[in-house]
């Protein structure tokens, strides 16, 4: 059975400022994980010769990517976060104040609200699909780096959860989710760095 490793970016500067979207580069914090998780990735993934890491196409995951060497890196765009649309580079209190019906439908319909000129959950579960297609064809390990809605909806696909929850589903930054698809089903590890 082949692992497949799940995992944000390293915590960026705007994660800092709790700002959305956007394109920052990584925090020191975020650049320490980025070498832990380099660690972590060449010892699990030792001798596993066909290995490769995927990316989103921001700064953010390339970044964190970075220090892993020795296996071919491939970005894709249909990785990138959640699009924020108008609401792109605000906070959720800037969206709150100056966008309170924004706000409240986001807050009603989490899964369907889209982002005026954005997406919604369900077009990000959509637009996974390639992916979801080539990470079932893969027979060699893959490290997926990316971002919490896409990691989100890539997760609840894996493990089976309902629609509904996808959007709620807690995804820590540091910390990696080992799944492993093996005849008896779905197994999961999950590996705090820091
Ligand atoms: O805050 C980090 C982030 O990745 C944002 O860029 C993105 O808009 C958000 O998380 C997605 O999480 P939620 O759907 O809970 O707002």
């Amino acid at each position: 059975p082949r692992p497949i490793l799940l995992t944000r970016h390293g915590e960026s500067l705007d994660n800092v400022r709790g700002r959305i979207g956007g394109d920052s580069v990584i925090s020191d914090s975020g650049e320490l994980y980025a070498k832990k998780l380099a660690n972590f990735v060449e010892k699990r993934l030792k001798n596993e010769r066909a290995a490769s890491i995927w990316t989103s196409t921001l700064q953010r995951t390339i970044l964190t990517a970075s220090p892993i060497v020795g296996f071919p890196k491939i970005q894709w765009r249909a990785l990138d976060e959640i699009n924020a649309g108008v609401c792109d580079g605000m906070t959720y209190e800037e969206i709150k104040k100056n966008m309170p019906e924004e706000y409240e439908s986001r807050k009603k319909d989490k899964l369907r609200y889209r982002y005026p000129r954005g997406e919604s959950y369900l077009d990000v579960i959509q637009r996974l699909e390639p992916v979801i297609i080539e990470l079932e064809r893969q027979r060699a390990p893959v490290v997926v780096i990316s971002h919490q809605a896409v990691l989100r909806a890539l997760y609840a696909y894996f493990a089976d959860r309902p629609l509904k929850e996808v959007p709620h589903i807690e995804m820590p930054l540091h910390t990696i989710i080992e799944i492993q698809m093996g005849v008896t089903g779905v197994q999961e590890k999950r590996y705090k760095l820091m």
